[in-house]
């Protein structure tokens, strides 16, 4: 890594997700397969899948950030956006998401206190990707320096209901202040003919662990017949969450960019067209067995990418600090899969034992730990038995017991089960005193299908949408320095949710 100013900027080789990598996923239930500062630029990651497209010369860095990002080889006409760009009025689906490294100490790691990621789709002409911002609403009185430029590329069409190429951009913002909130639009284009959005607002983490967060947990939105996710979206922006988790499963088929299309545009403006979470509320993602690598999961999303360390496995997996709870993120796909990917397994356990060593040191200043993947370990629904969840709890369970994880949650059972906190050997958890243990939380269906529940000699509390008198879950977890609550809700269209579950852990 070589410093230039206060930036660092990392080294680069081409790199390509493992191809074998990317069989089609295993199916579900039967169906398938301010004012601040300097800034920043943008994009986007390897290949897998491998669709072809030759790789971009060289990788993205950021304007002020101390991170890279880099296109993946299936990316077409990958471009830094210049003065002289193109730009129209169709701008949509603003979006917001994560950049950095993922080594702990590194500089750049990722940090949503400090740094954002916006992408966007436009018109297929359209070249400009920039970004301006301010700390009031009035675009009039942002300083002209808050402006950053990015990258653009077109992602090729998927191979379901093919609709041609996306043209998509991603801009990243470093040197953010925590806790601040600000006002932004995206788009740029030559001088005296530049064309911008809507105003849309985002407010960055808290980086102080004595200020608490509120964090949306959901996952499973696949099908979306309901709108559930809609819903969800409505009554985290009314919740004022400082965050939302999201455990995999967003797309049915993952080929096909309209369910993706579907999924943002159901959080990019409520039913009456008011903007909605997307481009406002951080949302952070991991792969579920649906997505299944596919260069419209990368192209869609914006995740924090280690490219100098982890050329191979760019957004599979990362860690951030959100107030007093340290992040986890795992694309556990591998896991389950390992045949998939053998390298895969020993590259995360090392990361994870890196990740966590540091966070366990760091347990007076940010007491919590919630990790994230999205085949859970302890379930009684559905693919409680399934091959590859029996692996991910053998495989994560003993880390987990290793560094006294606090909460552990995912998704892939479309049900609610909580376990009681539990330690011990994988097949045969064993309860123990509240805060002595890891709490497992399947938490999941925000437009996929119901699951039964069940209950396990580790199950405390078990619920299902199945009545059909709901439709769906969500969890909010609260974090203090000192409490760490899961609260678990019954998702119901005419907003009488109901609060079912509630535990509270404390140190
Ligand atoms: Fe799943």
């Amino acid at each position: 890594m070589r410093p230039l100013g206060n930036t660092y900027f990392v080294g680069f080789g081409v790199f390509f997700l493992t191809a074998a990598a990317v069989s089609a996923a295993a199916c579900d239930g039967g169906s398938d397969a301010s004012g601040t500062s300097t800034i920043s630029g943008t994009s986007t990651t390897s290949g897998t899948g491998g669709t072809g497209g030759a790789a971009p010369a060289e990788p993205f860095a950021p304007q002020g950030c101390m991170f890279q990002v880099a296109a993946r080889p299936e990316y077409l006409e990958w471009s830094e956006s210049k003065p002289e760009t193109s730009a129209t009025p169709n701008i949509r689906r603003v979006r917001l998401g994560l950049g950095g490294n993922t080594k702990p100490g590194e500089p750049g790691k990722v940090d949503p206190a400090t740094t954002i990621g916006i992408g966007w789709q436009t018109d297929d002409g359209t070249l400009a990707s920039a970004v301006r911002w301010g700390s009031s609403p009035d675009p009039s009185t942002w300083p002209a320096e808050n402006r950053t430029t990015g990258v653009t590329w077109l992602t090729p069409e998927g191979t379901i209901n093919a609709n041609g190429n996306q043209r998509m951009h991603e801009v990243y913002v470093c040197g953010l202040t925590p806790e601040t909130t600000y006002y932004y639009q995206v788009g740029g284009g030559p001088k005296d003919s530049e064309v911008w959005s809507d105003v849309y607002h985002f407010t960055t983490t808290p980086n102080n662990p004595n200020t608490p967060v509120s964090i949306v947990l959901a996952g499973d939105s696949r099908g979306q017949d309901n709108e559930a996710w809609r819903v969800l979206q409505n009554r985290a922006t009314k919740l004022g969450a400082t965050m939302q988790l999201f455990s995999g499963d967003m797309i049915n088929f993952a080929p096909d960019q309209a369910e993706w299309e579907k999924w943002l545009d159901l959080a990019w403006k409520d039913s009456e067209g008011k903007l909605s979470t997307l481009g406002q509320l951080l949302t952070v993602h991991t792969h579920g067995n649906h997505e299944n690598h596919t260069s419209l999961f990368y192209g869609n999303m914006l995740l924090p990418q280690d490219i100098a360390n982890y050329p191979n496995y760019a957004e599979l997996f990362y860690s951030f600090d959100v107030g007093p709870v340290h992040i986890v993120v795992v694309d556990d796909y591998w896991v389950g899969f390992p045949d998939g990917d053998p390298a895969y397994i020993p590259t995360l356990t090392a990361w994870l034992d890196a990740d966590l060593t540091a966070a366990n040191a760091n347990r007076s200043e940010v007491p919590w730990i919630i990790t994230m993947h999205h085949h859970g370990e302890l379930s009684s629904s559905t693919h409680g038995t399934d091959s590859e969840v029996i692996a991910g709890r053998e495989y994560f369970m003993p880390i987990w017991d290793k560094y006294h994880v606090d909460l552990a949650v995912a998704g892939h059972d479309h049900n609610y089960e909580r376990s009681k906190p539990v330690t011990g050997p994988a097949d045969s958890p064993t309860p123990v005193n509240l805060n002595e243990g890891t709490v497992y939380l399947v938490c999941a269906g925000v437009g996929a299908d119901a699951y039964g529940s069940g209950t396990s000699s580790f199950t405390d509390v078990s619920h299902n949408f199945s009545s059909g008198e709901f439709i769906g879950f969500y969890s909010i977890l609260s974090a203090t320095k000192t409490a760490l609550t899961i609260d678990g809700y019954e998702l119901h269209i005419d907003g009488a949710d109901v609060k079912f579950d509630s535990l509270t852990l404390t140190k």
